[in-house]
């Protein structure tokens, strides 16, 4: 994936993936916010405990770092079952997912992250094993082949995708549980900075993490990295205690707003309203003018900037609101295409 953006949902580097482990809620009890969804899920588990029956399969879907990879930890630590993690891209030949499938108890999860990137190969291939917990296994070729077929345990699979739209329909319909994460509100947020706060022994203050959570894009894995950014700067400028102070001149020096958003979010709306005249843009215009991939711009910058209508989607492209373009401190329409902009 492209450049590395501290208001990114996106996964960076391993040492990152250390700490954002270590701050994993592990039961459902310690997850935070996302309550409808939590109340759904302590029925859906209790009910299966009870009956002594896995979990149906489970699509997660919504944008990065809001929580997807826990949840499927928590309901298979909740089941007291095994997890095995995959992923869409990472899944090539059906003789692995074979392997791992034949391996897996009553019970067990099978997480596959990004599962909208699973190739059509394997998807045929889980199609029994989802509906009817056995796998069609082709051995030898031509004359000699047979099709084996091979039981199995009645496992849940866990998809992650932060695109439902991508799934095919026939994989879409064969999860009998969809449950979309949302954006936590900054309360919520701020639960998990003052949680995540006192696992790292950081001392901080309840208004500065309440600037904190207001500045992540309402994305828990956003939260704790700006925390880590707020505590750096309190180490290095303060006596290591981090105020409201501390808390906004950090994150202003790494370049994230107010509102969370950090250049390249402002870089897309300043084009859309210097250079498109506040829109309609396509969205391949926008990404070709801005020289950035698509898939970064829709996963990545756009979901939060709906999110929080800075921008509209229209059948002819992206449009801004004025709000955006207030908090830019431009007019739409007067500043026209300019020069300096690129
Ligand atoms: N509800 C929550 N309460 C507390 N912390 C949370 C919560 N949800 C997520 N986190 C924190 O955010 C981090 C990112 O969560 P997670 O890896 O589950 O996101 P994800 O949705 O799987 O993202 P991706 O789409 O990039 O895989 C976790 O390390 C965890 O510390
Ligand atoms: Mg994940």
């Amino acid at each position: 994936m492209g450049r590395e953006r501290i208001v990114g949902g996106d996964q960076v580097g391993n040492d990152e993936d250390l700490v954002q482990f270590s701050l994993r809620p592990s039961s459902l009890s310690e997850y935070i916010g996302q309550h409808e969804l939590r109340a759904k899920l302590e029925v859906l588990l209790e009910a299966a405990r009870q009956r002594d029956e896995a979990v149906e399969h489970v699509l997660l879907y919504g944008p990065p770092g809001l929580g997807k990879t826990t949840l499927a930890h928590i309901i298979a630590r909740e089941m007291g079952s095994k997890i095995i993690s995959t992923s869409g891209p990472g899944l090539q030949r059906a003789a692995d997912l074979m392997g791992i499938l034949t391996n897996l108890n009553d019970g067990d999860v099978l997480f596959i992250d990004e599962i909208h990137r699973l190739s059509s190969v394997i998807e045929e291939f889980i199609y029994p094993a989802m509906e009817d917990y056995k796998v069609d296994f082709v051995v030898d070729k031509g004359a000699f082949a047979k099709v084996i077929n091979v039981p199995l345990k009645r496992f849940t699979l866990i998809g992650a995708t932060t695109r439902a739209g991508m799934l095919s329909a026939p994989l879409r319909d064969r999860f009998g549980l969809h449950y979309h994460l949302d954006f936590y509100p900054p309360e919520d947020l701020a639960i998990i900075v003052r949680r995540s706060a006192q696992l790292l022994e950081i001392q901080i203050e309840n208004e500065a993490a309440d600037v904190v959570a207001g500045r992540s894009r309402g994305t828990p894995r956003i939260a704790n990295r700006l925390l880590r950014r707020v505590r750096d700067y309190a180490a290095v400028k303060g006596d290591g205690k981090v105020g409201v102070d501390i808390a906004v001149k950090a994150l202003d020096t790494e370049g994230v707003d107010s509102m969370g958003l950090d250049a390249l979010d402002r870089k897309l709306l300043e084009t859309i309203i210097r250079y498109y005249k506040g829109g309609p843009v396509g969205i391949e215009a926008l990404g070709a003018t801005l020289n950035e991939e698509i898939d970064t711009l829709v996963d990545m910058v756009e979901p939060f900037l709906l999110k929080i209508g800075y921008i509209r989607r229209t059948k002819r492209g992206r449009t801004v609101s004025e709000e955006a373009a207030r908090h830019l401190g431009l007019k739409i329409g007067t500043d026209g295409p300019q020069a300096d902009l690129f």
